[in-house]
């Protein structure tokens, strides 16, 4: 059939405008319910409302609650309002969907080993620790065992197969949002030979229990037989000022070829206050020496109205660190809001420009600036749009690895579940992206000892797993 093109065009405007009224009542509520999770809820809570599966709820679980926690938010806990976002309609279908799963039976089991065909290689995943729960950091001794946190507050030493608990944590670990024991860094004083145990982690206020910051200490590394324990903690550095929010605590730590603590701390949801001002501690990359005390060649140690631990400023929630094993670069990523995660090289005093610039929105779909761009605030490495929910970054350095991946960055994503491997060119510009492990769960973290052998921790499964190269 040929109609005339001038009579097509009025059936079009009937016909879209049909369809416009038609569409929300010819889908089906819950799959409804799933579309708007996986666009809005999903960065946060998981793919498949996995967050909600088995929960034991802090707001409350009847539908009323959840669908006064969509619209209104909590800000204390750092999830946002969807007032102005979503009409009533759709928070119902969430508030269902929501309630479906939680009623649902499945549960995340972990995976035994795992075969993975890459576009250049194959790789065996091997489990090399699990029932664990939030598996958050890891580090190497110098002997090569694997140290490990849990998000709860317990840190795991695990040597030739055998995981045992170490002792001598902080009692002052608030254990709440995105809070908990953080990161672990091990380190050997070449002027002592004595070995000690950095741990990151949101600490409590000494007088008020709603407030916390970013804290970090350090222990003396105490073998005796079978077991390790450590010395009296030393507090090296409190991210101040403590806040009542519990996200957003960055809390990454990596030792420079400089010999000095690089740590990451995160703006505490508090956007408007830390990130672009010099004067606190959250939303910075802090540079110490390893006992604590605050190098003279800071970028700002001489300027009175400054933080002096400062290395670079304007993060958001930086996750991911490492230092370059050939450059000596320290490396991180950060979270950005919906889109806008970013990897950035430090530069010494170098503003990163949350939240002046930046290539997200607010949760909620608003805008938070047009710009992403201006003088004097630095442009990412590289960015995702949409964020994958960036955590762990490392880079693949010599060892069992061929030279297709030698240089490759590997960051994890908390958001959709896979380890991303990401190639570089001679100029440092991503120039290929490949997604490993689908579905592995979420990815908090990786490491590299010193045999330049990768491992990987997957939050929900609890799970450690060690990526093995298969020669064809
Ligand atoms: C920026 C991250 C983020 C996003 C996006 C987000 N949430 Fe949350 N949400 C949180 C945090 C953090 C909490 C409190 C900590 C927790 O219990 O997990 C929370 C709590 C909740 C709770 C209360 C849980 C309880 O135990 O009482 C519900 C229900 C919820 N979110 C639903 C949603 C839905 C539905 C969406 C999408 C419309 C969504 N969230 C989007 C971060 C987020």
């Amino acid at each position: 059939m040929r109609y005339p093109v001038v009579l097509l065009i009025p059936a079009l405007v009937i016909g879209v405008s049909l369809y416009s009224t038609a569409t929300p009542q010819t889908v089906d509520p819950s799959e409804k319910g799933e579309a708007l999770y996986a666009q809005w809820c999903q960065d946060c809570h998981g793919t498949s409302g996995r967050d909600f599966i088995e929960r034991s709820w802090k707001l409350g679980s009847r539908e009323e609650d959840i669908a006064r926690v969509i619209r209104e938010g909590h800000e204390l806990l750092g999830m946002p309002a969807y007032n102005e976002t979503l009409n009533k309609a759709e928070v119902d279908s969430l508030t269902r969907y929501v309630l479906d799963r939680a009623a649902s039976e499945k549960r995340f089991q972990p995976a035994g080993p795992r075969f993975e065909s890459t576009s250049d290689l194959e790789i065996r995943a091997d489990v090399i620790v699990d029932g664990l729960e939030t598996p958050w950091g890891m580090d190497f001794t110098s002997s090569g065992a694997l140290l490990i946190t849990e998000r709860e507050g317990r840190l795991w030493h695990l040597k030739n197969g055998v995981k045992q608990a170490i002792t001598g944590l902080p009692n002052d670990i608030v254990v709440q949002g995105q809070g908990g024991l953080l990161d672990v860094a091990f380190w050997e004083d070449p002027a002592t030979d004595s070995s000690w145990v950095y741990l990151t982690y949101s600490r409590q206020h000494p007088e008020n229990k709603s407030f916390s910051a970013t804290g970090l200490v350090r222990g003396a590394w105490q073998e005796t037989g079978d077991t390790v324990s450590l010395g009296p903690l030393e507090t090296l550095f409190i991210a101040t000022p403590y806040e009542k929010t519990h996200h957003h605590y960055g809390s990454r730590i990596a030792f420079g070829q400089d010999g000095m603590l690089y740590l990451t701390c995160g703006e505490r949801g508090k956007r408007d206050i830390h990130p672009q001002t010099l004067t606190t501690r959250p939303g910075k990359v802090h540079r110490l020496h390893p006992d604590g005390t605050i190098p003279t060649d800071n970028p700002f140690a001489n300027q009175s109205d400054a933080e002096a631990s400062i290395w670079t400023w304007g993060h958001r929630n930086p996750q991911g660190l490492f230092v370059h094993p050939l450059t000596g670069e320290v490396w991180t990523h950060e979270h950005g809001p919906k889109g806008g995660d970013e990897i950035n090289i430090l530069k010494k005093g170098a503003n990163y420009g949350w939240p002046t610039i930046t290539f997200g929105r607010n949760y909620s779909g608003t805008i938070i600036t047009r710009d992403t761009a201006k003088t004097g605030l630095e442009q990412p490495l590289y960015y995702w749009l949409p964020s994958i929910g960036a955590c762990g970054l490392d880079m693949v350095h010599e060892g069992p690895w061929p030279d297709s991946w030698q240089g490759d960055l590997l960051a994890g994503s908390l958001s959709f579940e896979y380890l991303e491997r990401l190639s570089l060119n001679a100029d440092d510009e991503v120039i290929h992206r490949e997604r490993l492990l689908e579905d592995i769960g979420r990815v908090r973290d990786i490491a590299r000892n010193a045999s330049s052998d990768i491992f990987v921790a997957i939050e929900g499964a609890g799970v450690v797993y060690q990526l093995v190269p298969l020669q064809p």
